[in-house]
């Protein structure tokens, strides 16, 4: 089957230690895959790695079959990434939700009146029409991580790189979240520490160590 994502013997260590070795990877087109593991093993370093936020300390990374060399290889891609950090609090570009959500649409070209019509749908889809013209520094932490997958989510990107797409958010929220992603046929990473949401979503989870990434 065509892969979306190849990792292959990745290694990462910060300034002060080897965070993680032995990470082997291989996600095919449309699979959705999980990966858990404890506080500090190393989960959000290695989607910053992969989106090319961070550079791995040894290893490859394919995408779309194209080895990454450098970070410049990335920034080819960069579109056809979505990444949903585990902060958001920086992630944000505009002072209104809407202005957010139909902010990549704008930059890539599309006419004002169709990026607020599909900005509306998106937040109606993910529940949050309400927030439109609120300020983003004005929202709840939760209420700031479905507003920033809606600004992912809205460009239709390849791949999506989603890191605990779900802490924060109520059961509601959560639900919404299970059924969208769940009708998404693309390529996922999702790091994510709530079992349930994993078993609606993930039929394959990785557990993250300092040893590697084993399938469990
Ligand atoms: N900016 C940084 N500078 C130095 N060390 C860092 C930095 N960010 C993370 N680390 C360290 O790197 C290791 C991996 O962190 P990372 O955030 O990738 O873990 P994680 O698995 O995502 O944890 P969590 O489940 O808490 O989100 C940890 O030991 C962490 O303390
Ligand atoms: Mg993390």
């Amino acid at each position: 089957m065509s892969c979306s994502i190849n990792l292959k013997e990745l290694t990462y260590s910060n300034s002060s230690k080897e965070v993680f070795k032995n990470v082997t990877l291989d996600v095919s087109h449309e699979e959705k895959v999980a990966i858990i593991g404890a506080n500090g093993s190393g989960k959000s370093s290695l989607l910053k790695i992969i989106v090319g936020l961070m550079k791995q300390s040894s290893g490859e990374i394919s995408l779309f079959h194209e080895k990454m060399n450098s970070l410049k290889d990335f920034k080819i891609y960069r579109s056809d990434i979505g990444y949903l950090p585990q902060d958001v609090n920086d992630h944000f570009l505009c002072p209104t939700v809407i202005e957010d959500v139909m902010f990549a649409l704008r930059a890539k070209g599309e006419k004002k009146d169709e990026a607020y019509l599909k900005a509306c749908s998106m937040l109606e889809e993910l529940g949050i029409s309400h927030l439109e013209n609120r300020n983003i520094y004005d929202l709840s932490g939760g209420e700031q991580k479905i507003v920033a997958l809606a600004g992912i989510l809205i460009t239709k990107p390849r791949i999506l790189l989603l890191d605990e797409p779900t802490n924060a958010l109520d059961e509601d929220a959560e639900k919404r979240i299970i059924d969208i992603l769940n009708s998404i046929k693309k390529s996922m990473i999702i790091v994510s520490h709530h079992k349930t949401f994993i078993e609606k979503l993930a039929p394959t989870v990785y557990k993250l160590t300092k040893e590697g990434l084993n399938r469990i």
